[in-house]
């Protein structure tokens, strides 16, 4: 026979079973879940920042020493400034420079719904939900009128060649990139609203990108990495539609915002 003592030794060792279990059960599904968001993020935030900066050429920083924002040029001026496209090292704005090379002169909700309704496969290559609900792109792009008005940002890679198609036939590479560079197989999207875009942070992409602002207006912010830290200031640009940026989004920290009332479109590309 137990004693109540026992007993009530045995519940209070069971009971503290039972939470450890409990706790290592959350802590188990916490980590998956965050390892899926890792995968899931073309962002390394989560990573440790130590370990991020391991993946990161030595940066010269002179080159953004006497910095006070993005450089930005005109889209008529790429050959005097072609210097400033070929250093990759330091974001650029070409204003104007996709009405240049864009059949399409703007793109609205509608027109991507449009695209993506004749599509053949049912999968984009990676979709970033970022602070929203959405589960991949096909329920992104059945949102309804009054969500829209709600905030949001998303952003999409495409690799299905059916819309790759119909991507070519909208614009050409920009001319102003260095000559060798092919055209990229895979575009990026990346939508939303006022007050909405990305939290600052690194990419781990082998090649500088390039992105048009097709619609709306965003505000980028550049963070220098650490070793640059004192040499330089962040650096802070506002693109409008027609722009272009160049940059290296895996030397630089960044984050974007969307203003305004428009819905902020921005269609992009890795280049050579
Ligand atoms: C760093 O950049 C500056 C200015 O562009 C250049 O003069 C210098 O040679 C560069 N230093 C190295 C180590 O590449
Ligand atoms: C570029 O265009 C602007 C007007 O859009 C004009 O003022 C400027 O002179 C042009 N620059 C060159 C180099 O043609």
């Amino acid at each position: 026979m137990k004693t109540a003592e026992e007993d009530r030794a045995m519940s209070l060792k069971l009971f503290v079973h039972s939470a450890i279990l409990a706790t290592v059960i959350i802590f188990l599904i916490k980590v998956a879940g965050y390892a899926d968001e890792l995968q899931q993020s073309r962002c390394l935030l989560g990573v440790p920042k130590v370990l991020q900066n391991a993946f990161v050429p030595p940066f010269n920083c002179s080159l953004c020493e006497h910095l006070d924002e993005v450089p930005w040029i005109l889209s008529n001026e790429t050959d005097q400034y072609s210097h400033l496209i070929l250093r990759k090292e330091v974001p650029l704005v070409v204003r104007g420079a996709y009405r240049k090379i864009a059949s399409e002169k703007t793109m609205s909700w509608d027109s991507l719904k449009e695209i993506y309704a004749g599509r053949t496969k049912k999968e984009t290559c990676q979709f970033f939900p970022y602070k929203t609900e959405f589960r991949d792109l096909e329920d992104a792009l059945q949102m309804s009128h009054e969500r829209m008005q709600n905030h949001f940002y998303v952003g999409w890679s495409n690799c299905d060649p059916s819309i790759s198609e119909i991507l070519q036939k909208m614009y050409d590479v920009p001319d102003f990139l260095p000559k060798d560079s092919e055209r990229s197989a895979l575009e990026w999207f990346f939508v939303g609203n006022a007050g909405q875009g990305a939290h600052l942070h690194l990419d781990r992409l082998d090649k500088p990108s390039w992105q048009a602002q097709l619609g709306g207006s965003k505000r980028w912010t550049f963070v220098p990495l650490y070793e640059c830290y004192f040499a330089c200031r962040q650096l802070e640009i506002v693109t409008y539609p027609g722009d272009i940026i160049l940059l290296d989004s895996s030397i630089w920290y960044h984050k974007t915002e969307v203003f305004g009332p428009e819905l902020s479109i921005a269609l992009g590309s890795e280049y050579d």
